[in-house]
């Protein structure tokens, strides 16, 4: 086209001038029009030039909208005031959580000895994912030093008072019982050791027996803890039926078609926090890697010790609360004490030494079996190590790629010991949390621990998991969902995160995510359950005359 001989002048023009030059003949009173216009916006522009400039912009702010909004339209706006603080700020979600929804009341069966588990079956159990059976019944009952203040959740919830009670605890811990047998069994996941007959059914009899509370309600306003992938799904139809007019407490919402979702009953079952080694089972303490703001120290605390799993004793240590020092003998010990010394009386003994966060993602687990096929991780865990694309081997992809583990700033492995795992998360900014066999990821509490932002990928509230306590927090304003179409993007996903919209997450995941772990100190865990049971009582919610005026 370019070598063709122009006839015409206009001829020569490419074809968008030469459309905009007859326009302008045509419509000349349009163009004249719009050329004022322009002249005017020019004239405003000019006027307003110093003021808008001197406006403070973000550097990275609005990046995340994408092309719906570019950086160069945003100073040329109008802008509009923020809206005023409502009075009532009750009418916006999310809630304080500081301040119960209802007065509530929950009274715990005391079984007959013959109808608790042995000692030894429990304290194993506390080193099992199963632990949150015990750990909800112990914080409630007997929480020990940790609720000395007034405000803990024990001593407003917890009555030896039948007749007051709201909601009835039954401390039945099947899940333990079967973790028991499991071990017993060399970890054959279809023995039962009489789990039904001799354990989960005379236990409801005594209940529904020996005490009238069961029949007042029908068992509707029981409680029972399930803490398993499959909730109740391990045991038979007749014990299943015993329990199943109550509320299930469980660490695993799943509202995806049958058969994975059957097991979640929706508008009955609450879901809770799971357990985790790292935090429940070890009692690894985030504040001896991370200050109170959550930045990590340079050098931990040190209360990680390899000799933890013998001298922790459950009632007496509590994560959250930072550990002592430790009282080192001879001349080192000296030298420390004399150094601690002088940095009190020169007031810098709470001057912790800090560092960054300079991990982009971290990861610690497993890839399943190569018969798993897709009912492991939905195929996720597989970007993730490098594949050879021998499907017969880990990771079991049929693409040859890299792995997400090759990847500056990715810190991903099968398995870490708790101290190297504990150091690695204080030191990272997102937490990967794909699915494994269950949506369920136990991972995700050790991230909101140590203040690590999670990255659902697929799994978490977009994927079907109901996440614990979804009515009060708000997990979207801690954590990223990346949908399983989308995980393949994930690293670029993390990159095109700005710091604005990082320092925004991490703040929220410190301030708010830390409530939904399994603590004692606080008892958070049951602080935010007595909100659902409230609604499910329908207490504290009721219309008031205001809303029926509306
Ligand atoms: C509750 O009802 C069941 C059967 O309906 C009965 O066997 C049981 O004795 C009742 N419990 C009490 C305490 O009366
Ligand atoms: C549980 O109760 C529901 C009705 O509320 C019933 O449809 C279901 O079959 C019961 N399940 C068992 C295992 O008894
Ligand atoms: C894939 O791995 C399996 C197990 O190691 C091996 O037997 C098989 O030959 C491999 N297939 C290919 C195509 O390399």
């Amino acid at each position: 086209m370019p070598t063709a001989a122009p006839s015409r002048p206009a001829a020569a023009l490419p074809a968008p001038a030469r459309r905009l030059l007859t326009s302008t003949s045509r419509h000349r009173r349009t163009w004249l029009v719009l050329l004022a216009a322009l002249v005017a916006w020019f004239c405003a522009q000019a006027r307003r030039g110093p003021k808008s400039a001197a406006q403070p912009r973000g550097p990275t702010a609005h990046k995340s909208h994408g092309a719906a909004l570019r950086d160069d339209d945003v100073g040329t706006r109008t802008s509009f005031p923020p809206l005023d603080d409502l009075l009532d700020r009750a009418r916006l979600w999310p809630p304080d959580l500081n301040k119960p929804l209802c007065d509530l009341k929950i009274y715990v069966y005391d079984l007959p000895p013959a109808l608790r588990l042995p000692d030894k079956t429990v304290k194993q159990c506390r080193w099992s994912a199963y632990n949150s059976e015990l750990l909800l019944h112990q914080l409630l009952v007997d929480p020990t030093a940790h609720a000395s203040t007034t405000s803990h959740p024990h001593n407003t919830l917890y009555t030896t008072n039948p007749a007051e009670a709201d909601f009835f605890l039954v401390p039945l811990y099947p899940a333990c019982f079967l973790f028991d047998c499991w071990v017993k069994a060399g970890w054959t996941k279809t023995a039962r050791c009489g789990v039904d007959d001799t354990y989960i059914e005379p236990v409801m009899r005594y209940v529904r027996e020996a005490h009238p509370h069961w029949n007042a309600s029908g068992g509707a306003d029981h409680l029972l803890v399930h803490p398993m992938d499959f909730v109740d799904g391990y045991y038979t139809e007749t014990s299943r039926a015993a329990m199943n007019a109550s509320t299930y407490l469980v660490t695993v919402g799943d509202v995806r078609p049958a058969p994975l979702g059957s097991y979640f009953r929706s508008f009955r079952d609450l879901v809770i926090p799971s357990s985790t080694h790292l935090l429940n089972s070890y009692r690894v303490n985030p504040l001896d890697y991370v200050d109170e703001a959550g930045r990590p120290l340079v050098e931990p605390r040190g209360a990680a010790s390899p000799h933890r799993r013998d001298n922790v004793d459950p009632p007496t240590v509590e994560i959250f609360s930072p550990s002592p020092e430790p009282v080192e003998a001879g001349l080192r010990g000296l030298a420390r004490s004399l150094v601690r010394l002088v940095r009190h009386v020169l007031g810098l003994a709470h001057v912790a030494r800090l560092e960054a966060r300079t991990t982009l993602a971290i990861f610690r687990g497993g890839l399943g079996t190569a018969a798993d096929g897709e009912r492991y991780s939905l195929g996720i865990r597989s970007l993730f190590f490098p594949s050879d694309g021998n499907t017969s081997t880990p990771p079991f992809s049929s693409h040859v790629h890299p792995g997400f583990s090759s990847l500056p700033g990715f810190d991903i492995a099968e398995w870490s010991d708790n101290d190297d795992y504990a150091r690695r998360l204080a030191r990272s900014r997102f937490g990967l949390a794909p699915p494994g066999y269950t949506l369920d990821t136990t991972r995700i509490y050790e991230y909101l621990a140590f203040g690590v932002v999670p990255v659902f990928v697929g799994s978490g509230p977009t994927a079907g998991q109901v996440m614990p306590f979804a009515r009060d927090v708000d997990w979207s304003s801690f954590s990223l969902s990346v949908p399983r179409e989308r995980a393949h993007e994930l690293p670029e996903i993390l990159e095109r995160v700005t710091d604005a919209e990082y320092d925004r997450l991490r703040s929220a995941v410190w301030d708010v995510g830390r409530k939904v772990v399994l603590e004692g100190r606080e008892g958070n865990v049951w602080r935010l359950l007595a909100r659902d049971l409230c609604r499910l009582k329908r207490k504290g919610v009721a219309a008031g005359p205001e809303i029926a005026n509306n």
